[in-house]
């Protein structure tokens, strides 16, 4: 996604909408939201402005005021204001949390540039991430005390699954459903914000807006489960980051804990590998190769499609029609970019 002078040929959707008219309104509003974007980023001290518009105008997927515009659109007014203020949030949110988890990461790539820890340092990034949050909570405020509210809960589950990352399962948890809490978390409460947002300030009424939002919530934990096996199985030009990321930090995403629950005898070097600290270049080269042929890249990138299978079946509650397509491709694109 480029940032937008004011033309629209600048700006592409995440997804492809199939529908003409609708793909038309959502560029254009999508031509919006950029403009907002690049006015939000301007700090007082010209290292913040520049850090901040260093990633915003790299690119990311705007998967998250994607779907804030598109569930709008099943409501009455999808053109309010409203609609695009709560667009800008999400985003705004979002990338907050890149520039802080980059820092956690030691990560070198963010959206194919480098990432602010490493062009400029830890304090940059992390002071870029504080103010971006603070620009995504004042906007917040101009939407009302309901979505404020509905903001800090999202933040404070997206911290919180952040958190429980750096957790080990407790005692007779299963690593897998501890896991699945943290994606949930992390990802999934942003997303479903996103299309609860969309929901309410589009103007659907309950019953839409709440089956929007487990819609979301559902399809934001594919996404990050898609990343996931991204990380393994891509390689940089592709995902705009450093794979095998989470491999040499540690963290057992959905194809390693589906790997050792399904693990075969010839399983053991990839097992000792991935019990021992990868830090180093050829340990880590040697672990990647092993997980990328084993057979949990295709369970995980199942389990990922059924996932959006049950997103999908959420859409009853809104009418058939563009629209309701374009929600189902939506899921359909996020299962299907990591297989
Ligand atoms: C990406 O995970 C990380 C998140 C979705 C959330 C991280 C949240 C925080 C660091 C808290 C932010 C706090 C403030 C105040 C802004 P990942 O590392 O698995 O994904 P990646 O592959 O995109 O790096
Ligand atoms: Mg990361």
């Amino acid at each position: 996604m480029s940032p937008s002078a004011g033309g629209q040929e600048l700006v592409s959707l995440a997804m492809p909408v199939a529908d003409e008219a609708l793909a038309r309104r959502l560029t254009e509003r999508m031509v919006r939201v950029e403009e907002a974007l690049a006015g939000h980023v301007q700090s007082r001290a010209r290292f913040v402005t520049d850090a901040a518009s260093h990633l915003m105008s790299a690119g990311g997927k705007r998967f998250r005021p994607m779907l804030v515009l598109l569930a709008a659109e099943a409501g009455a007014h999808p053109e309010a204001d409203e609609v695009i203020t709560a667009a800008c949030v999400v985003e705004l949110t979002h990338l907050a949390s890149l520039y802080h988890d980059d820092v956690m990461d030691e990560a070198a790539l963010r959206r194919g540039a480098e990432s602010a820890n490493a062009r400029w340092d830890n304090h940059v990034a992390i002071l870029t991430g504080d103010f971006l949050f603070s620009k995504s909570s004042e906007l917040t405020a101009e939407l009302g005390a309901d979505a404020v509210r509905i903001q800090a809960q999202t933040f404070t589950r997206l911290v919180e699954g952040q958190i429980q990352e750096t957790v080990q399962p407790g005692p007779g948890e299963d690593p897998l459903a501890h896991y699945l809490d943290v994606v949930a978390g992390k990802t999934g409460s942003l997303i479903a914000t996103s299309a609860r947002y969309g929901a309410r300030f589009g103007g659907t009424d309950r019953e839409v807006e709440e089956a929007l939002t487990a819609y979301g919530d559902i399809v934001g934990t594919a996404f990050q489960l898609s990343d996931d096996i991204l990380d393994i199985a891509s390689d940089s030009d592709e995902s705009g980051k450093t794979p095998g990321t989470d491999l040499r930090e540690g963290v057992p995403t959905l194809p390693v804990l589906m790997a050792r629950v399904s693990a075969r005898p010839e399983d053991a070097r990839l097992l000792e590998l991935l019990d021992s600290d990868l830090s180093d270049d050829s340990l880590h080269a040697e672990a990647l190769a092993l997980l990328r042929a084993h057979p949990a890249m295709d369970d995980a990138r199942d389990y990922v499609v059924a996932r959006a299978q049950e997103a999908k079946a959420l859409l009853t509650a809104l009418p058939p029609g563009p629209v309701r397509e374009a929600l189902e491709t939506f899921a359909d694109h996020v299962a299907h970019r990591s297989t």
